[in-house]
């Protein structure tokens, strides 16, 4: 991976931010009338809505699963998200991985044994990107899977560690992301204390590994809390949205 400068003389990150510094970070929930379940993330330039629904009939029919929900899992970048050339609308390659990803974290969080022979189905468009937007689009799904009503272990609280000039940092922009060395998204459960997502590009050493997961760790408990009171500004108690 190239590097480039993505620290300014003051020792400072390029936006200003200090290594532990997320992005400015706002939700909405409920901001489609059609879903069963909806929620808008705005992280740094990351725009991302997701929706779900169901439960309901799975389609195609075969499936179907006596024992419990199917999950499935849309994430999808808009043609217009980036500057950058994407080629033609739709799923590619990356896009696919990501959802497969993605869909994992939700099999494990949802409790898809009390509603066996359904499926629950998540769908996130990125509408603008700028590095991070599988964390961005896990936040929104979190968010939008409690707004439909959808039981769950806990919601996901993710976040981007990864390191640049030689430091880690926390919640990587593009330039930082495409620029720097490593990059490492993780999701964690609080109430369970789980990871549930963890993938890593690049290289870190074993120290480095270990201080960018008690850095995630730490800048999650901030998404955390703002996911609570995305909810709570709809649903009053963040609890009773919780358990729907
Ligand atoms: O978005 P995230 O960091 O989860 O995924 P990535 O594959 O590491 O991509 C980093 C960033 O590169 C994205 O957030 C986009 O801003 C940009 N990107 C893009 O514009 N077009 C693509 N086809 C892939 C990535």
């Amino acid at each position: 991976m190239t590097e480039k400068k993505l620290l300014g003389d003051d020792g400072k990150r390029l936006s200003g931010r200090s290594d532990v510094d997320l992005r400015p970070l706002s939700m909405s929930v409920g901001i489609l009338k059609q879903a069963n379940g909806s929620a808008m993330v705005e992280w740094g330039k990351n725009k991302v809505i997701a929706a779900v629904y169901g439960p309901r009939e799975v389609f195609p029919k075969h499936q179907t699963n006596p024992h419990k929900a199917r999950i499935s899992f849309r994430y999808v970048m808009a043609p217009f998200c980036s500057m950058e050339e994407h080629g033609r609308a739709g799923p590619n390659r990356r896009s696919i991985e990501i959802s497969k990803v993605l869909k994992h974290v939700f099999e494990n969080l949802v409790l898809v044994n009390q509603f066996p022979k359904t499926s629950v189905d998540i769908s996130t468009e990125v509408i603008q990107s700028d590095g991070g937007t599988r964390v961005a689009a896990l936040t929104a799904a979190s968010l939008a899977l409690v707004d439909a009503g959808i039981p769950m272990r806990d919601l996901v609280s993710p976040v981007s560690v990864g390191k640049i000039e030689g430091r880690i940092v926390v919640d990587l922009d593009k330039d930082e992301d495409n620029f720097g060395s490593s990059d490492m998204p993780v999701g964690f459960s609080h109430r369970t204390g789980e990871i549930v997502l963890w993938q890593m590009d690049g290289m870190l050493t074993r120290d480095e590994l270990a201080k960018g997961l008690d850095m995630a760790f730490e800048a999650s408990k901030k998404v955390r809390e703002l996911q609570l009171e995305a909810l709570k500004a709809k649903y009053g108690t963040a609890e009773q949205a919780e358990t729907g």
